[in-house]
């Protein structure tokens, strides 16, 4: 039975603290921690400082690891810790492990953010926008103060919580799979089951829970030509120009409606089952609201199944960047002498992230070969996952539900996603655990994207919502 007295007083202590909870966010995302920027290394070590000097604070125990060193853009780094906590060792409670990372995406001002992407804003409407405040600073910071309203409101708290967070979710959590095997039955002994932050409801209204994600497999395709840049009119059409070869290459790995072009790539995909095609008509998904996430009209497919189906299980590939091309505002004609083209394919149930490699490398191979050019092409790829999924039915989901009901006062939506937290497969397989996906954010937060936002009324209904979960849990009945 849950002990309906101490949720309420939960409850009023989340409401009476909002205001804290809003600046403690507020001082997490002050700190750019971008795991994928050489120059920001220290600053993804300082979040990890700013995080256990909450633990001391709240009496979590914790370990910070040291997972060695990487290197990246030719520079030799210390991998940012993982930090791992443990709050409370009761026998008679279960043990939930709730994973969540503390490295954001890159944000620049100038990439049209309305307002300083680190110096967080209140909106009007109650939007706390900066970068990290959805994902994934937001939902690590709303578990840390879920155990802070229960000492506040002298409650017992319900479980055994431990605790992982990684500072290189964002740029392929280098480290962490090693981590967590060696860990398996050590640290992590004992936990029952793996909670997860880091992804959206489907809409902006109604909550979800989330039991599939798509994997990845990202790539690095280099052509090297001339030993340095050259001026275009002088050596213009007399030497074969890395970024035209890139250019045709990448314009044969997909066409504009999303069909991936590289042979083979869709041979294993998992086919769509009756029941499966069944589960995606009761969902409450309007293209509207597609429409104001993406804050245009340009989706491919003009209904919500499609759409939904090929987010979350069909393959896609989308092209990122290069790296090495002029690309700031003015006219520069020069002729670079290396590029980097970047890329990602998301993977689906049951494509393996080896084949797909052979796939695209004997793919790139054979078109750069064709081009006859006497450039010279390679291929890397970054990091892999495979896609994740869970079982909805489990006790976990329940309890989750439950929860959900009791904070939303309606069911959650079950859905899978279209991004990719490799460590959910990694947890599943290695503890042999149920994972699930409890989101704090809407689907219009705009992670990854310019002017990220969480809600204030997600971000303080989603700390009472955790703290409703694990209430739940300790009464349900574990099979
Ligand atoms: N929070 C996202 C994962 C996510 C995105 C879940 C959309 C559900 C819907 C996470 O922080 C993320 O962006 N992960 C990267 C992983 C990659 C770098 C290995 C991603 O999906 O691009
Ligand atoms: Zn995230």
């Amino acid at each position: 039975m849950v002990n309906e007295a101490a949720l309420d007083a939960f409850y009023k202590t989340v409401d009476q603290n909002q205001d804290d909870y809003v600046e403690r966010l507020r001082e997490a995302v002050a700190i750019p921690s971008i795991s994928s920027m050489v120059d920001h290394r220290d600053d993804v070590v300082r979040m990890s400082h700013w995080l256990t000097s909450l633990f001391e604070k709240l009496g979590i125990k914790y370990e910070v690891r040291d997972i060695g060193s990487h290197v990246m853009d030719n520079v030799d780094l210390k991998l940012p810790p993982i930090i791992l906590g443990t709050y409370g060792n009761d026998p008679n409670k279960k043990t939930i492990l709730v994973y969540g990372h503390y490295d954001v995406q890159p944000a620049l001002l100038e990439d049209g953010w309305s307002s300083k992407p680190f110096d967080m804003i209140e909106s009007p409407k109650g939007q706390l926008i900066g970068r990290g405040a959805s994902d994934d600073k937001g939902p690590i910071i709303g578990w840390l103060n879920a155990i802070e309203a229960h000492q506040n409101a002298e409650i017992d708290f319900p479980v055994n919580l431990k605790i992982c967070f990684e500072g290189m979710e964002e740029n392929g959590s280098e480290g962490l799979e090693k981590l967590i095997a060696n860990e398996a039955d050590k640290y992590f002994k004992g936990v029952d089951a793996v909670c997860i932050s880091d992804n959206y409801w489907l809409g902006v209204t109604k909550p979800c829970l989330t039991y599939g994600l798509r994997g990845i497999c990202a790539y690095k395709v280099t052509v090297c030509g001339p030993g340095k840049d050259l001026h275009s009119g002088v050596f213009g059409g007399t030497v074969h120009e890395p970024m035209t070869d890139l250019f045709h290459l990448f314009s044969k790995l997909v066409t504009p409606n999303g069909d991936i072009l590289i042979p083979g790539i869709n041979d294993d995909v998992a086919p769509l089952t009756d029941e499966e095609n069944q589960a995606y008509q009761s969902l409450e998904f309007s293209l509207s609201e597609l429409h104001s996430a993406i804050e245009s009209k340009t989706n491919i497919y003009d209904n919500e199944i499609e759409t939904l189906q090929h987010r979350w299980r069909y393959p896609s590939l989308s092209i990122h960047g290069i790296e090495g091309a002029f690309s700031s505002s003015g006219f520069k004609t020069v002729l670079p002498a290396k590029v980097s083209g970047k890329f990602s394919i998301r993977i689906v149930p049951n494509m393996e992230p080896k084949r797909v490699d052979e796939l695209v490398e004997k793919f790139l191979k054979d078109e750069f070969a064709k081009l006859g050019s006497k450039n010279t092409l390679s291929t890397e790829c970054l990091h892999s996952g495979k896609a994740w999924l869970a079982n909805p039915n489990h006790w976990n989901y329940v309890a989750a539900s439950k929860a959900v009901e009791r904070i939303f006062k309606c069911k959650p939506d079950l859905t899978r996603e279209g991004g990719s937290i490799p460590v959910t497969l990694t947890f599943q397989d290695a503890l042999n655990k149920n994972v699930l996906l409890l989101p704090m954010g809407r689907g219009d937060d705009g992670a990854h994207s310019i002017n990220e936002k969480l809600d204030r009324s997600n971000y303080i209904q989603g700390i009472k919502l955790f703290g409703a979960y694990l209430h739940e849990i300790a009464s349900c009945k574990a099979e």
